[in-house]
């Protein structure tokens, strides 16, 4: 099969190994030799890193950059409260969820105590893939029905079920014949005509997938949705967009997966999890279950499936749970201590702060370089399309421009089926100073290309 357009171009040529410094070439042929085909590395020329501190990463040579890249260590990297944690539960007990454990329950009163009061239980998995995995699966049992429904480059995972519904990895012709794709509500370049705005006209197309589903004899079970459309180009406004889709998978008798992996955990800044966005105070988005990752351990591999009691009422009857390593004491206690900063240090306000100020410094970006075609996203994440002389999507541009970032020190990678999107995801503290860094490098760095 033809290796498909989008995607490895951003990443580093293995053909180009011999203009590498030879300790660095030596280290990807044997890193080739060891890991095979499938793995990927970042930059044009790949970047070696050995340590990372705040919103700071340091490579061999001791090179500081700025990482605007990472939302796994959203509290910055090596948090001390978080290594703390880590090191005194591995040096005290590390097992499984079999045995009683303070730690486990306090930890999801307290993460439950965040979501609606409608999702009353958390069952935990190492990975956002393993938490979508069982998310579907706790769905189809309940719906009786196997139709999946997800945006055209969705990205929700990598297990065989979560790579199936995950058309951004193989194309749409990998996806299976119960899934069906809807483009995702992408506000630049979608025309609304004839709906009351983006939201209505993204639930007509759910609808009409959930439609197509039934005429093929396939019973609706669940929309997959990434709360900020990450992978799609991150889309975000008009916040409450998602209302109306919400009410036709409600409608149809589904589950409405809301993927939190990316947005959750005060990102956005508006709340602290990303469809929260999309409800009011006299309608609140109250999804049927919720997948959380990434953020969740600061770098620990923790991640969970949070729903609705009746939800995984039958399944929790009929068949049974267990992960050896999904809830162990030492990853939560990893994600206690995480959970706990981002309360008591305020970091969804400081990405509501900071972020704002950081999208209207980019937007300002827009006057002076034709190229910066759309500015979007909500707190600390934030997409920046970049667009050629006639408005369309701009891949090659994009790749330079990660590239020279990184040259400048700065890390940030691409988003949308395009790869025409700069994906800025720094962590959750990062300062005003730091934004008005990462701004002025994009600035310098779109001159010197004369985009
Ligand atoms: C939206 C979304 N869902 C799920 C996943 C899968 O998470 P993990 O890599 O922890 O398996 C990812 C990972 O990038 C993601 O971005």
């Amino acid at each position: 099969m033809a290796e498909r357009r989008v995607g490895p171009s951003s990443y580093f040529d293995p053909s180009r190994i011999d203009t590498l410094d030879p300790p660095t070439a030596d280290l990807v042929r044997r890193r080739v030799g060891a890991l095979g085909p499938a793995y990927r590395l970042f930059y044009r020329s790949p970047l070696h890193i050995v340590r990372g501190q705040g919103v700071h990463l340091y490579d061999v040579d001791g090179a500081e950059y700025l990482d605007f890249y990472n939302n796994v260590a959203s509290l910055g990297h090596a948090h001390p409260r978080v290594t703390a944690a880590i090191a005194e539960q591995a040096a005290l007990l590390n097992t499984h969820t079999r045995y009683l454990h303070e730690g486990i329950v306090r930890y999801s009163e307290q993460l439950l105590a965040t979501m609606p009061a409608s999702l009353g239980h958390v069952m935990y998995a190492c990975t956002g893939s393993e938490a979508g995995d069982l998310a579907l699966r706790i769905a189809k049992y309940f719906t009786g029905g196997t139709g999946a429904v997800v945006t055209r480059n969705a990205y929700h995972g990598v297990t065989t079920e979560m790579a199936a519904v995950s058309p951004s990895l193989g194309g749409l012709e990998s996806l299976p014949p119960w899934v069906r794709v809807v483009p995702a509500p992408d506000t630049l370049r979608t025309d609304t005509t004839g709906f009351t705005g983006i939201g209505e006209w993204f639930a007509a197309q759910v609808q009409a997938a959930i439609d197509d589903l039934a005429a093929h004899g396939i019973r609706f079970a669940a929309l997959l949705a990434d709360s900020i459309f990450s992978s799609d180009g991150v889309f975000t406004d008009p916040a409450g967009f998602l209302a109306p889709v919400r009410a036709v998978v409600a409608d149809a008798g589904g589950v409405y997966l809301a993927d939190e992996v990316q947005p959750g955990f005060g990102r956005t800044g508006d709340a602290m999890w990303g469809f929260q966005r999309h409800g009011s105070a006299g309608e609140p988005f109250e999804p049927d279950m919720v997948t959380i990752g990434k953020p969740m351990g600061n770098g620990m591999p923790v991640a969970a499936a949070v729903m609705r009691p009746e939800v995984v009422e039958a399944f929790g009857r009929e068949q049974r749970y267990f992960n050896t390593f999904g809830g162990n004491a030492v990853s939560i206690a990893a994600a206690q201590a995480v959970l706990d900063v981002v309360q008591e240090e305020h970091l969804q306000d400081n990405a509501a702060r900071v972020g704002a100020r950081m999208r209207d410094d980019l937007r300002s970006l827009m006057a002076q370089h034709a190229s910066v075609g759309d500015v979007r996203g909500a707190g600390l994440f934030l997409g920046v399309e970049l667009v050629d002389a006639d408005g369309g999507p701009d891949e090659g541009l994009t790749l330079q421009v990660i590239n020279a970032l990184k040259e400048r020190r700065v890390l940030v990678a691409t988003s949308g089926p395009e790869n025409n999107v700069l994906k800025v995801r720094p962590p959750l503290i990062a300062t005003q100073a730091d934004s008005d860094r990462f701004v002025s490098e994009l600035d310098a760095a779109l001159s010197d290309l004369h985009a």
